[in-house]
């Protein structure tokens, strides 16, 4: 992967973190490349600090906003968003630069003082920018573009005109540290930044693309989000990944099979109908949903546009990991999108009836032909499935 180190242009410095401790993003999501915690430092007449870092990594981001500085003193701290991923640092850049004045969007001051109660910042200190407003640093202009819910109601993204880089919160973010090792196929980590749209802004579709219809009008050579590397080269494809992920677009050839199985007979099941699929050239992807982390078959349902669920009946309902990968899936605004269902139910096969009861009312497609495993892949059931490939393939 590209060195993206400490400098995006002569002037404008990169001194966030890489954190490879944390056990859970969010305290949900696994990380296994760790995250980054991205920050800014703007040198110019006026200096500006384009957001602070997680409160376990202040000492860090602090000592390389130092180097940075190199004895100069910050004129401004810039909050694009007040999560405390990025906020946690705010409370020790005041005590050591108390001069700082500090701009973000009016929402996100009130959080301040929620956040930190304690915080006694002098209100002159302060500056709420609204939506075209502007800071002159020089040479560089900041152009403030407001941008709620994405992902907190307070966010803000800022345009740089000079070096023309787009500090975008965290629209256009990505799992995974800026020194992880990346696939050579994968260089921008697609997946990864899949995930955390999905994951964390997918709810916010609709505010994306409003914020995007603002932001596109720039001309754009740079976007730097708080988490993930720097966006330089493939730009364009990076914008048209986020314009088809916020409007519910597919990006996956094939078809998603996410499960669960008590004793193997629904798992045996699936990997025979990816046998069938893959017969009639279809690339399939697999996921047990006991056994992963749920925010991959989440993402992954978003990116194809067929999808099989597969499940058995528990308690009259469907087996706990499916229930909460369906919720998921609906709290995300799951939608145009082909589904199969397959249910496994040894006395009282109930698990496709609770699964397109869930499903109601998301403007999916559900596949009239239901595959009813009762224990094993019956010949019956075979047959159904052989049925149900056919109903998911065709046009
Ligand atoms: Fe990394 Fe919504 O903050």
């Amino acid at each position: 992967m590209e060195d993206y180190s400490m400098i995006l242009t002569d002037d404008i410095q990169y001194i966030g973190v890489n954190d490879h401790e944390i056990d859970l993003f969010e305290s949900q999501f696994t990380v296994p490349q760790g995250i980054a915690y991205n920050s800014y430092v703007i040198l110019d007449e006026k200096i500006a600090v384009m957001d602070t870092v997680d409160k376990h990594f202040t000492e860090e981001w602090l000592s390389n906003l130092k180097k940075v500085l190199d004895g100069k003193k910050p004129d401004y701290l810039v909050i694009h968003h007040m999560e405390c991923d990025h906020s946690g640092s705010i409370a020790k850049f005041v005590a050591e630069y108390p001069e700082t004045t500090l701009v973000a969007s009016a929402k996100a001051l009130t959080m301040l003082q929620r956040f930190h109660p304690e915080f006694t910042h002098s209100e002159d200190q302060k500056i709420a920018v609204k939506e075209g407003d502007t800071l002159n640093l020089g040479k560089h202009e900041l152009t403030f573009i407001m941008a709620p819910m994405v992902h907190w109601p307070e966010v803000m993204f800022s345009y740089e005109s000079c070096d023309k880089v787009l500090f975008s919160a965290d629209a256009f973010g990505a799992f995974g540290a800026n020194d992880a090792e990346y696939d050579e196929i994968d260089p921008i980590c697609l997946k990864e930044a899949r995930r955390y749209y999905i994951g964390i802004v997918g709810k916010y579709g609709r505010q994306v693309q409003a914020v995007m219809k603002k932001v596109l009008n720039y001309d754009i050579q740079a976007i730097c989000a708080l988490h993930g590397p720097i966006l330089k080269p493939d730009l364009q494809e990076y914008i048209d990944n986020y314009n088809c992920w916020s409007t519910g677009g597919v990006d996956s050839e094939g078809v998603l099979i996410c499960y669960t199985s008590v004793y193997g007979h629904t798992e045996k099941a699936v990997h025979k109908l990816k046998e069938k699929l893959g017969a009639k050239g279809q690339e399939v992807e697999i996921f047990d949903l006991a056994r992963c982390d749920i925010s991959f078959p989440v993402a992954e349902a978003f990116s194809y546009g067929k999808v099989v669920l597969a499940t058995t009946t528990y308690n009259a309902d469907i087996f706990p990991y499916m229930r909460t990968f369906l919720e998921w899936l609906k709290e995300r605004n799951f939608a145009n999108r082909k589904i199969g269902l397959i249910e496994n139910g040894s006395w009282a096969p109930a698990a496709a009836k609770v699964m397109k009861g869930l499903l109601e009312g998301t403007p999916n497609t559900i596949c009239e032909t239901v595959v009813t495993l009762p224990s094993i892949l019956t010949p019956e059931a075979d047959a159904q499935m052989d049925a149900l490939i056919e109903e998911l393939l065709a046009d």
